[in-house]
């Protein structure tokens, strides 16, 4: 440590004067939201003011620098309130406000109408701050509103709590100002992650987190979340009076305090109810949660006359504005299906008023979340319901596990069908692979009767939902019992449309086993991987007990194609309305492979003599799309130059699009890719 000099006149001028900047510069900042300079400027002031003061020795208490660098405490000391810091009556509705007012008018014995104050009720934590001869001496917490906790090494460290009131216009000799210690909900959101990713347990909201952090030890802790302050009140005073509240609220500013974010006089009830509304309008685009507004006599006068009762005054009431958020009790985790088979697990909670709507239940978005928040059964959550936004668990609360809790374990069976589900390695979703199951048989359908499936023209998205909501196709195999009749008891069906629909049903009966693979919608089964398999498995049957083994020997067949065709076979319903569909006429029209690809050899493949470069991401793996080509006849380079035919682009193709613009290479997607294979092959019953 180098000897410390004492610090002459200059280098003392220099010092106080660098404070006041200092300090005025994070007033801007953190009190007005209105910086004039830039953090670069901040930090080289402040440098420069650190070093005078290492150097010299010369450190005053309101010293920006001061603000930080307390060692952690053991426990907190007791702080005694002179005056009590009392709570607030809450009022829910504006009827309720009228009633107040009619009381206040009662208890003055006025009739004319009273002068209130209007400001938000700041969702945080309840501070004292003490100044003795303008500097802050101690802050506490509320505690039980008599005794509450010496937090002022925590307090120091926000920024917007002034260190020294503003000289100008003289200091109070003692003054104790109460406020509301806050956290921004994106700051509280940042902090939460950062908490989240170090496997520690998140605040329940803004409120918690604040309390949390003011409530530290180590006031190194504090230091590091942003905290604010909204002063909104005056406890015991010595050497400065107020004849009202807005007076008071008038000093606060000009001594620089940071005061609530909106603040109105308002005279009589109805414009305290206009002013009220106004703030519960602006609710949702402050960044901090408020939940409410509070309402004051101004006179403090008159608010000495009406007094308190034990925990409250009888001059201010708070309006409380709906809340976003409770907690219940999850009774139960189901899981719910969706038309793709996805099933997606919600929580069954004990009824509970969220905002005036009674939520009994609300999505948990997927397994992996419900391991990630470790949400269990008879777990006590935080519900929060905002505006539209549909009702989500935010957190459980573990403080009240009692050990009877249960995890929701991932469903083994569909919850709607019984069917089989799949869940592929790093893959959040599950799902139902029932053809038959209620919950998605239309969306099947839908996909069935379509071009690249069974092609059935005329049966979309729109007859199927007609056909089902009548009920004449329950199930897949329905579809091919069903008669003209039927059709034209439907109000979009006359004879020839019918007669076009019953000709297509019968035409689809004869597909290809490609065709009727893919159009089963296996998961992961595209057109590829259809004609693949239609390759080396001739008859549905093969497939109902195929071993996992011959599936992995098939070239190019991924294992997740693999897996789910099993899964999908596994199903003893599948399985049954492939039986139905064969007993319903379906047969498979089965090309003599073997033979037509030797005849297909002496025909040109395809894709022979073609060159193709792959760029960007596509629905099959690259590696799989690469030796596609080169089975049709094709062959896949890696760079683009003349030579290159098409650029296969998928999703953010990158600088290769580029390339082949400047080389004009014609760029086709992957489902032009396969059009490519399709409409080239002298095979097209292979589809
Ligand atoms: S005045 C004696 N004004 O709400 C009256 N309180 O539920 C003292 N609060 O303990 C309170 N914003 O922590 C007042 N603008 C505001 C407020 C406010 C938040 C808190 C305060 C109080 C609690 C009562």
């Amino acid at each position: 440590m180098p000897e410390k000099r004492d610090a002459p006149q200059e280098v003392k001028k220099e010092i106080e004067s660098l404070v006041k900047e200092i300090n005025y510069h994070n007033y801007r900042y953190y009190v007005l939201d209105s910086p004039v300079i830039t953090d670069e400027e901040y930090d080289k002031l402040y440098r420069r003011l650190a070093q005078l003061e290492e150097k010299y020795g010369y450190v005053i208490p309101e010293s920006p620098t001061m603000r930080v660098g307390a060692a952690p405490l053991e426990k907190f000391a007791k702080v005694r309130h002179t005056v009590p810091m009392l709570s607030l009556d809450n009022a829910f509705s504006h009827d309720e406000l009228r009633e107040f007012d009619r009381r206040i008018k009662r208890l003055l014995e006025r009739e004319e109408d009273i002068e209130y104050t209007v400001e938000p009720k700041y969702d945080g934590l309840a501070i004292e701050l003490t100044y003795e001869g303008g500097l802050l001496a101690r802050a506490s917490t509320r505690g039980d509103g008599f005794e509450g906790e010496d937090v002022t090494r925590n307090i120091r460290t926000i920024k917007s709590v002034p260190i020294k009131i503003e000289e100008d216009g003289g200091v109070p000799q003692v003054i104790d100002l109460r406020g509301e210690v806050y956290m921004d909900i994106g700051e509280f959101k940042k902090l939460n992650r950062r908490r989240e990713d170090a496997g520690e347990p998140v605040f329940a909201n803004p409120r918690n987190a604040a309390a949390g952090s003011v409530r530290q030890l180590d006031p190194s802790v504090t230091a590091e979340r942003r905290l604010f302050l909204a002063c909104y009140g005056m406890g015991a005073a010595k050497g400065v009076e107020f004849k009202s509240h807005s007076e008071f609220m008038d000093w606060l500013r000009e001594k620089r305090f940071p005061v609530p974010a909106v603040f109105e006089k308002a005279k009589g009830m109805e414009n305290v109810l206009g002013a009220v509304e106004k703030i519960e309008k602006k609710r949702e685009s402050f960044r901090f949660e408020i939940d409410g507004a509070v309402i004051k006599v101004d006179d403090l006068g008159l608010q000495q006359k009406l007094g308190s009762k034990t925990r409250e005054p009888r001059w201010a009431i708070a309006y409380k504005f709906t809340a976003h958020q409770a907690t219940t009790k999850i009774k139960d985790i189901r899981g719910s299906v969706g038309r793709t088979g996805v099933i997606t697990p919600y929580a069954v909670f004990e009824p509970v008023r969220i905002g005036g709507v009674t939520v009994t239940k609300s999505t948990l978005h997927n397994w992996d979340e419900i391991k990630r928040k470790d949400i269990r059964i008879g777990d006590t959550v935080v519900v929060e319901r905002a505006g539209d936004v549909i009702p989500h668990v935010l957190m459980t609360i573990k403080e009240k596990r009692t050990g009877k809790e249960k995890e929701a374990p991932v469903p083994a069976h569909c919850p709607i069908c019984g069917g089989e589900v799949v869940r592929e390695e790093g893959e959040v979703a599950v799902r139902c692979v029932s053809l038959s199951c209620p919950a998605q048989v239309q969306e099947k359908i839908i996909h069935f009767a379509g071009r690249n499936g069974m092609d059935i023209e005329g049966l979309g998205e729109k007859n199927v939902e007609l056909l089902y909501t009548k009920g004449l196709i329950k199930k897949f195999e329905d579809l091919y019992g069903l008669k003209k009749e039927d059709l034209l008891r439907l109000p979009r069906f006359a004879q020839k449309s019918a007669s076009n629909m019953m000709n297509a049903i019968e035409r689809s009966k004869t597909p290809t086993m490609a065709r009727l693979l893919y159009s089963l919608g296996i998961p992961h089964v595209g057109e590829y991987a259809a004609r693949l398999l239609a390759k080396n498995f001739t008859q549905l049957e093969d497939l109902y007990h195929v071993q996992p083994e011959k599936m992995r020997s098939i070239k190019h067949l991924g294992d997740k194609i693999a897996n789910s065709i099993s899964v999908f076979f596994k199903d003893e319903k599948n399985i049954k309305t492939m039986e139905a569909l064969k007993s319903a006429g379906l047969q498979i029209q089965n090309p003599d492979f073997i033979g037509e690809k030797k005849k297909q050899k002496k025909q040109k493949l395809p894709l022979e003599g073609m060159t193709f470069v792959i760029s960007g991401t596509l629905p099959a793996p690259r590696k799989a799309v690469e030796e596609m080509i080169e089975a049709e006849g094709g062959h896949a380079s890696s760079a683009i130059s003349g030579n290159t035919d098409y650029l296969v682009a998928g999703e953010k193709p990158g600088s290769k699009l580029d390339r082949a613009r400047e080389l004009s290479v014609k760029t086709v997607s992957y489902e032009e890719l396969l059009e490519l294979i399709k409409g080239r092959s002298k095979n097209p019953t292979l589809f």
